[in-house]
């Protein structure tokens, strides 16, 4: 486990965006905070760090967006409005958590069962205006490693 304080949005994606060049392999990375928390700011650092050229928007309303990253799909997933397992097959998303590629999903807690691929947790706190706390668990950050 590892914890970061983020003392500002640059921060917040600038830590993101190295989370996401460290990423070598399929990876599910469930995202947890309370709304403006920063998950997409984060999210969009993330994708920077893959290589994914296009502008990322939020899912909240297509649940599923898809693009295209140096070495690896990069998935961004809402299942705010996923109630139930059917929804989500609907949506496809059980194939997107078996893909090769790196999953970010939002409010997914129902959709664990769907997990094949390994896990990063990440929590985000407000702490005050511009602070923020991460705690990433299943991370081996090089600049955290004793
Ligand atoms: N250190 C920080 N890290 C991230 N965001 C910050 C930080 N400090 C201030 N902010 C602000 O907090 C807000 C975070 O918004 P963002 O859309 O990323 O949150 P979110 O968790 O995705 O919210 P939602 O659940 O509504 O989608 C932005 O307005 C951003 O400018
Ligand atoms: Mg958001």
């Amino acid at each position: 486990m590892a914890k970061y304080i983020l003392n500002s949005v640059d921060e917040t994606i600038k830590l993101g965006e190295r989370l996401g060049k460290s990423l070598t392999e399929p990876v599910i990375i469930k995202l947890d905070g309370e709304m403006g928390a920063g998950k997409t700011h984060f999210t969009k650092g993330l994708a920077i760090g893959l290589g994914v050229e296009e502008e990322i928007t939020s899912p909240t309303f297509s649940i599923l967006n898809i693009y295209e990253g140096n070495v690896m799909n990069f998935f961004h997933i809402d299942a705010y409005r996923i109630k139930n397992i059917e929804e989500a097959l609907d949506a496809g998303l059980a194939e997107v958590f078996r893909d090769d590629g790196v999953v970010v999903l939002e409010w997914g807690d129902i959709l664990t069962t769907f997990f094949e691929n390994k896990v990063i947790e990440i929590k985000i706190k407000y702490l005050g205006d511009n602070k923020r706390e991460m705690i990433i668990e299943g991370w081996d950050d090089d600049s955290t490693r004793d």
